[in-house]
This record gives structure tokens, C-alpha cells and sequence, in this order.
């Protein structure tokens, strides 16, 4: 995608993190910007920021977990600026605990963020992006355990694996169709956002489940946040702008990592077994 000043892109999960970035960095390029976001509060502070720097930015309260919601955030979308360009199908929520030990709101809660989340993104807006004829781009928010396994992250796993596969379906789908519109899947490392206070919005607030949110990724997968390569969320937003306008597929923010991945195909094709090892 060449032009994208004066265009409109979509964020989910744009109140914090990636997200806000993400938005940032649209905003920055003269994009119009739709920012969604669970947490309506910290979103509205966010786009009053990005407003004050000269964008042009909306603000939707939005649970992507709910499709009804994102049905209604497309028409508030189009609505306010028309025709959408991009879409970043972002918002997640992270946690860990051993599949043992999972409940059914674990799962639900892991697989409604970040796997229905991004279906409800691509039900709602995909057939608009099409229908407008104009270039434009969908980002879909993976994970390098998207790509790569790790103890105690079963339901993240199995909710970013999926949004892996989705992403690359699209992929297949949209260059064989001849169509205007790119994919990206973003699988990033260690990330300094607030994942692991994901349980901020958790709409269960049992105690003792066994999903625990305040864990991290990188905590769980050997300490790696001792080994450092946080990125900052801006370094990840320049990484998925340069991937939009050169139509890049794969965003993978911590290349060193692609060892696992590497590790995973070869048990793959070599008839091995999944053992864990740290990405790096
Ligand atoms: N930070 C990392 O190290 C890392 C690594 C790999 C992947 N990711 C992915 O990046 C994406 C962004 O996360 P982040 O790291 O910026 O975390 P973050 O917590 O800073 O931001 C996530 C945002 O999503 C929002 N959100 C949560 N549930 C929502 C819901 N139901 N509906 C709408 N919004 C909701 C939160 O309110 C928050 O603003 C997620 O998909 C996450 O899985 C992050």
C-alpha cells in the first residue's frame, strides 16, 4: 500500500501497548484513526493525545469479544470517516497457567479476545474494504507463540496459532482473488506494553482461577525477560508500517527467536517431538 495519508485505519486494542502505537504511528502518517478498545477511560485519554498532536482521531468503546460491538464499531467507523483502509485486528490478552489446570472461562476468555476477536474484526470490516475497491490492509496481531509452543501458555497458544492460520488463509485468499487488500501477521517478542496486567479486563474476576493473568510470556518461557530485547511498543509500530507499505506477510520482531520456529519444522519433518527450548 503506497498513499496512506488522508486514508483511515482501525486499531483494536488501541488504549495501550502496540495498539496505541500503532494508532500513533498511523496518526503521524496523516492517516484518520478509529481507536477501539475495551477500557474506555484510557482510550479516551488516548485519543485525546493523538487529537492534540493534529490527528484526526475517534474514540469506540469496543469488547472485540462481542460481535455485536464490532459490527457497531465498523458503522461508527464509516460512519465518521467512510471508506476503511486499514484494519489492525490487535486487542489481546495474555496469561498462563498448565492445561491441567484450565477452566472453561480460561479458555473462553483467552479464545474470545484473540481468536473471535480478530474473526469479528474480519466478519465486520472485510467485506466493506473489499467492496470500496481502494487499497488497503489488514494486520492481524499474532505472537511468536503463534509460531512456537511453550509450556504453560496452552491457551495463548492455541488462540495465537489460530490467528496465524486465519492470517495466512487471508494471505492465499486475497493475492489468488487479485485484490487491493495486503496481509500482514504480526508475531512479536517480548513487547514493553501492559500484558501482564491483562486481567485488568478480564470480566470474570474469580479468585483462584487457574489462568493467571499477572504472568508473563517471557517470565514463563525461562526467564527471558532477564536476558533483555524488550522492544518498545513504537519500534514494533515502525516494524508493521514498513511491512504494510512494502506488503510484507510475516512481522517478526525478534528474528533470533526464529530459532524455536526453525527447531518446531525440523521435529516437524524429522518425525521428533515438541521439546520445549527458550527461543533465544
Ligand atoms: N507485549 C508483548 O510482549 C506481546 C508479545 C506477543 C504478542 N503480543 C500481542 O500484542 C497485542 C497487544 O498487546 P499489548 O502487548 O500491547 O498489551 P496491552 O495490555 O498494553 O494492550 C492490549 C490492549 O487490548 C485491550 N483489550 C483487552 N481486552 C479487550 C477486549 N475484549 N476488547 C477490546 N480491547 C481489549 C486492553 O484494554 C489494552 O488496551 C495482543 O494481541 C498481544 O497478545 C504482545
Amino acid at each position: 500500500m503506497d498513499a496512506l495519508e488522508g486514508r483511515t485505519a482501525v486499531v483494536t486494542g488501541a488504549a495501550s501497548g502496540i495498539g496505541f502505537a500503532l494508532a500513533a504511528r498511523f496518526a503521524a502518517a496523516g492517516m484518520q484513526v478509529v481507536m477501539a478498545d475495551i477500557e474506555a477511560d484510557p482510550l479516551q485519554k488516548a485519543a485525546v493525545e493523538l487529537r492534540a498532536a493534529g490527528a484526526e482521531a475517534i474514540a469506540v468503546p469496543t469488547d472485540v469479544s462481542n460481535g455485536d460491538q464490532v459490527d457497531g464499531l465498523a458503522a461508527r467507523a464509516v460512519d465518521a470517516f467512510g471508506p476503511i483502509h486499514i484494519l489492525c485486528n490487535n486487542a489481546g490478552v495474555g496469561g498462563s497457567g498448565p492445561i491441567a489446570t484450565l477452566t472453561a472461562a480460561d479458555w473462553a476468555w483467552a479464545i474470545g479476545v484473540n481468536l473471535w476477536g480478530v474473526i469479528h474484526g474480519l466478519r465486520a470490516f472485510l467485506p466493506g474494504m473489499l467492496a470500496h475497491g481502494e487499497e488497503g490492509h489488514v494486520v492481524n496481531t499474532a505472537s511468536m507463540a503463534g509460531l512456537v509452543a511453550g509450556p504453560t501458555v496452552g491457551a495463548y497458544c492455541a488462540s495465537k496459532y489460530a490467528v496465524v492460520a486465519i492470517s495466512e488463509t487471508l494471505y492465499q485468499e486475497m493475492s489468488m482473488a487479485g485484490s487491493k487488500i495486503g496481509v500482514s501477521v504480526l508475531c512479536p517478542g517480548s513487547v514493553n506494553t501492559r500484558i501482564h496486567q491483562a486481567a485488568r479486563n478480564r470480566p470474570d474476576q474469580e479468585p483462584g482461577i487457574a489462568y493467571d493473568p499477572n504472568s508473563r510470556f517471557a517470565d514463563v518461557v525461562g526467564g527471558m525477560s532477564e536476558m533483555g530485547g524488550f522492544l518498545d511498543a513504537s519500534a514494533v509500530a515502525d516494524q508493521v508500517y514498513g511491512a504494510i507499505v512494502e506488503r510484507r506477510f510475516y512481522i517478526i520482531t525478534h528474528p533470533e527467536w526464529l530459532q524455536g520456529v526453525k527447531a518446531r519444522m525440523t521435529a516437524i519433518l524429522e518425525d521428533g517431538s515438541p521439546e520445549f527450548r527458550a527461543p533465544i
